[in-house]
This record gives C-alpha cells, sequence and structure tokens, in this order.
C-alpha cells in the first residue's frame, strides 16, 4: 500500500463510498470524489484496488475506467491548470507570450508542476473565445485578452484561494 492511499483517511473515503452506496455502476463519480481529496489529485493504484475490492469488480475494470475518461488522472495533477489556446488566431494574438509569464513566473515548464503542486500550464486547441486572444482556461472558466498583468492577478488570486504565499 503506498503512501498516497495511507495519507488519505479511511474515514474520508468510506464516506465518499457510502454516498453511492458502494454500488458499482456509480464508479465514476466514485472515482471523480475520491480524486478530488487525494494527495495530488489522481487515482493511484492502491486507491484503484481498494475502490475495486470495495465494489466487488475487477481491478482491470477500475483502469478501463481511469484510461478512458480524461478527466480520471493516475498522476500527480497541479491544483491549478492554466490552459493556454494555441490554435492560429490565439497563436497570432501572442500565446507563447501567455506561456513565456507562466513559466517565468511559476518557474516551471510546459507540463511541469510547481515545487508547491499548485500550478502547471499547458498548450490546448480552440476553446471558442477566438476573438479574446490570447485566450486561456482555468478549469470551468475561460480568461480572454491576457496580459503580463492579469496573468500574475490570476496566479494571485489562486494563490489566495489555497491561502498560500509565493
Ligand atoms: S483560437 Fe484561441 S480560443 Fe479559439
Amino acid at each position: 500500500m503506498n503512501n498516497q492511499f495511507q495519507e488519505l483517511s479511511m474515514e474520508k473515503k468510506r464516506s465518499i463510498m457510502r454516498c453511492y452506496e458502494f454500488r458499482r455502476e456509480n464508479l465514476l463519480d466514485i472515482l471523480l470524489d475520491l480524486q478530488e481529496v487525494c494527495p495530488g489529485r489522481c487515482i493511484d493504484t492502491g486507491t484503484a484496488g481498494w475502490v475495486a475490492r470495495e465494489l466487488g469488480v475487477t481491478e482491470t475494470k477500475v483502469s478501463e475506467a481511469l484510461t478512458f475518461y480524461t478527466m480520471l488522472h493516475t498522476e500527480p495533477q497541479a491544483r491549478f491548470v492554466f490552459e493556454i489556446c494555441s490554435s492560429t488566431p490565439c497563436f497570432f494574438t501572442k500565446a507563447q507570450g501567455v506561456a513565456d509569464v507562466l513559466s517565468r513566473e511559476l518557474e516551471v515548464k510546459e507540463e511541469e508542476i510547481t515545487k508547491d503542486g499548485l500550478f502547471a500550464f499547458r498548450f490546448v486547441p480552440c476553446f471558442g473565445s477566438c476573438a479574446e486572444g490570447p485566450a486561456i482556461k482555468l478549469g470551468d472558466e475561460v480568461y480572454g485578452n491576457m496580459t503580463e498583468e492579469s496573468l500574475k492577478e490570476l496566479i494571485e488570486r489562486c494563490r489566495e484561494l489555497e491561502g498560500t504565499e509565493p
């Protein structure tokens, strides 16, 4: 059993299972909820095995869900992931400049996670805010016309949300 699994209290895990009445047809919702409370926001092999045993399904079935659903992760994820549109209209409005600011401010390269586990950034295809480039997504929120200043403010807001200092 690895550390991540141990760190998550049994009561918390069981309360999630109870919410879904230990029903195997709720596998996806259970994995999503567990992922939210697991360190690193991912389902590691220990957690996946525990879920399989509790639901009375095979580990293969849990693995298939983890592979199929892109919102489930088996590797540690940053709390805040800046998704920078890299499609042509945003590219011409200096999407690379957004990446440069994030890289400098967060001291990470694309797809790397900051040491505190809070931030990462990556390029993604167009998400429909083409008239507001350079555009980024943060969770479900879209932000357009990004400048160095607005990026710094956004980073600060995220840190405030987590109660952390730079
Ligand atoms: S081209 Fe960037 S959001 Fe569409």
